[in-house]
């Protein structure tokens, strides 16, 4: 995707230095365009853990590559040990999204497979760009499968057809097309008229920066909206449907997504809309039932809420928005019902949320 007209992955290896992973520091968005370096498993858990990298798959494919960083900080002949620990150390860097842990369980099943190759390292480092390979190839799918429903609102409607989301499921979440935008992107390109609502996303905004940012720079009509407003511009018919992204789905179609989430799905419900969630397969939990009961749920720093972060025409900066001795309470994620979600745009199709529909989609899962 494009930033100021140049096409830019979310995550690559630095030409000419195989032992250097370069990311776009999304801290900086939308006001400064800046690449960050990555040497070890410690700036790995840095870049995950401080939202220099954020979105489900991005921080799958980042840790990825951090596994990879790790192989290279090896000195014994058997890596196990360390190759474990530092596995273990990386998925603690953030609970929610359940691809964090695929990946890296990915990553580690198959450096011990091939742990006795001469060319163990070269094959590693194609491992974690086949799964970055995969998180593209998944957008591209899950957009032309939602594709499809944006044309039906759109031959029903004969209008600009008006879609709300929210935080950033776009191209810096999950590379390239991004998950609940790709269908977007795909309907922009193909000259249907949409419309986007963007939540800002508080506490850290990544609607209001990121989203409209995307948007923006690929040409996409879009309002940002304080989080508030869907409920109202819903009741109103200004919105045509509901399309979010997702940090973890569980296997009975329960989905965790930014906080907030689950408020856009009742007032959605309530109003008739149609409620979408997108997700690539590496976002289902496979093993999880009940979401509201069992998806860990991040707790963020009170700084995130009691400040608010903007740009000084220099650099980043946060002020004081709460009294200073008022506490806070900073929920990173919520779980939506299965019951709320009108279905779940995956790369292979459109399924309903519940358990037998995905895992008709995805047979290799049933038990
Ligand atoms: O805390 P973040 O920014 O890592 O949260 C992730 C998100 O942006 C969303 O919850 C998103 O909608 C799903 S991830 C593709």
């Amino acid at each position: 995707m494009r930033i100021g007209g140049r096409h830019y992955h979310t995550i690559w290896i630095k030409e000419n230095d195989a032992a250097i992973v370069q990311v776009i520091d999304q801290r900086k968005l939308p006001f400064a365009f800046e690449v960050m370096n990555i040497r070890t498993v410690e700036e790995t858990f840095f870049a995950i853990r401080e939202m220099v990298v954020r979105g489900a798959p991005l921080i799958g494919v980042t840790a990825a590559y951090g596994m990879y960083l790790a192989l290279l900080e090896c000195n014994e002949r058997d890596p196990e040990q360390h190759l474990l620990e530092k596995a273990t150390y990386l998925k603690s860097s953030r609970p929610t999204a359940v691809n964090l842990a695929f990946a890296v369980d990915e990553m580690v099943d198959f450096i011990l497979q091939h742990k006795t190759e001469a060319d163990l390292v070269e094959k590693t480092l194609e491992k974690a760009q086949q799964l970055k390979q995969a998180e593209i190839d998944f957008g591209d799918k899950i957009g032309e499968a939602g594709l499809e429903i944006i044309e039906k609102i759109f031959a029903e409607k004969q209008g600009t057809v008006n879609i709300l989301t929210h935080c950033n499921a776009g191209w810096l979440a999950c590379i390239d097309w991004g998950t609940a935008t790709a269908p977007i992107y795909k309907a922009h390109l193909k000259g249907i008229p949409v419309h986007v609502w963007v939540d800002e996303t508080r506490p850290r905004n990544q609607g209001a920066r990121l989203t409209a940012f995307e948007l923006g720079e690929e040409d996409v009509p879009h309002t940002v909206i304080p989080d508030n407003t869907g409920g109202h511009l819903m009741q109103h018919g200004m919105v045509d449907m509901v399309i979010v992204g997702s940090d973890r789905t569980t296997v009975s179609g329960d989905v965790a997504n930014k906080i907030g989430t689950y408020l856009k799905a009742l007032a959605a419900n309530d109003n008739g809309v149609p409620f979408y969630a997108a997700l690539p397969s590496s976002t289902f939990d496979w093993e999880m039932e009940d979401g509201v009961k069992e998806i860990p749920i991040e707790q963020r720093a009170a700084e995130e809420v009691a400040e608010i972060e903007g740009w000084n025409g220099q650099a980043v900066q946060s002020v004081r928005l709460i009294p200073e001795k008022s506490p806070v309470a900073n929920y990173g994620f919520d779980v939506t019902p299965a019951r709320l979600v009108s279905g779940l745009i995956t790369e292979r199709g459109v399924c309903e949320a519940n358990k037998q529909s995905i895992l008709n989609l995805f047979p290799k899962y049933k038990k």
